[in-house]
């Protein structure tokens, strides 16, 4: 049943690589996803046989010149917490705020490190106000071409595409220590401590930060340890950012929290998960495997992790 294939792209750390402006945008060819060798669920994404809530997803991959990078297809990660966010969709959380609870209802979702969507799409059929897709640019025309394939499915519902680089929330000094506001308040205004920031980046990072957001989710993104640090920053910053508190200082909705679906694919990649997200201070929980998992997609090197701060 595993057949996971961990020979992710190595040269996607950042969109400096992997940002070519809108040739890309060009040139993106949708391909369907079938039988996708490196995949363990031998689905027909773009046939809809993909399924929340009986709804079919359609999802299609792409082939631009950024073939190899890992945006351009989905990967396990993603069906497999598509299926959990499902299996918690009808549970009754009454508080709002339970760290066991995935429930999506009414709140509104970002997802980091979208690739072709399937989780951003399924967050809306499982009753998200708002869902917001990032990733960086070079995957936003498929992003948008996959929104748009689930149309007929997501009248009435709220899904962007946005562009986000878990480097513009990298708060690392010129030491490489790491800068952790227990509060973001005035992030706009305050963190704005790279001049080399060009102002695009600077607009598209404050679009973001007035989104209010209640749920951050997450499926295969930590596999590079460069990665992971502005992976937390960006989840550090988003969870602590206070656009949904009134100014009376009352929370107007659950306690924020990021779930990630986390792949363990190499020998100490979860420790190190582990020890930064305490650098962090953010609170972390593991879920049991048997409890959050559909027991149909699952593989034992998947864990389901809620992050608060
Ligand atoms: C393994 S793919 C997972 C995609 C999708 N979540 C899935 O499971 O199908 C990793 C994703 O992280 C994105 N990514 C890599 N570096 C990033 C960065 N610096 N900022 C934002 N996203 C990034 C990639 O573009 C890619 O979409």
């Amino acid at each position: 049943m595993v057949f996971l294939d961990t020979k992710m792209s190595s040269n996607e750390s950042s969109s400096a690589e992997s940002d070519d402006g809108d040739d890309a945008e060009m040139n993106v060819r949708m391909v369907p996803l079938f039988n996708r060798e490196e995949s363990m669920f031998f689905l027909d994404l773009v046939g809809g046989e993909f399924k929340i809530n009986n709804c079919s997803i359609f999802i299609e991959d792409s082939v631009n010149q950024h073939q190899h990078d890992t945006g351009n297809r989905t990967w396990d990660g993603s069906i497999v917490l598509c299926k959990a966010l499902e299996k918690n969709y009808s549970m009754d959380d009454k508080s709002g705020s339970s760290l066991f609870s995935f429930g999506l209802k009414n709140l509104n979702v970002l997802e980091l490190g979208s690739g072709t969507g399937l989780v951003s799409i399924a967050a809306s059929y499982l009753g998200a106000a708002n869902s917001y897709g990032t990733d960086l640019k070079y995957c936003l025309p498929l992003l948008k071409h996959n929104i748009h394939l689930n149309r007929n499915n997501l009248v009435n519902k709220q899904i962007d595409a946005m562009e986000l680089d878990w480097f513009w929330f990298d708060e690392r000094d010129d030491n490489n220590t790491l800068i952790i506001q227990q509060a973001v308040n005035n992030t706009k205004t305050n963190n704005n401590n790279n001049n080399n920031e060009n102002q695009e980046k600077r607009l598209l990072r404050d679009k973001i930060l007035d989104i209010s957001i209640d749920v951050i989710v997450a499926a295969d993104v930590v596999w590079q340890e460069p990665l992971l640090i502005p992976f937390l920053s960006t989840v550090s910053i988003l969870l602590r950012n206070k656009t949904n508190v009134e100014t009376d200082g009352s929370a107007t909705t659950p306690q924020k929290k990021c779930i990630l679906l986390y792949t363990d694919r190499y020998e100490n990649l979860k420790s190190k998960l582990i020890e930064n997200l305490e650098e962090f201070h953010l609170k972390y929980y593991f879920h049991d495997y048997d409890k959050a998992f559909h027991e149909a997609f699952r593989d034992e090197s998947m864990s389901i992790v809620t992050i608060y701060a």
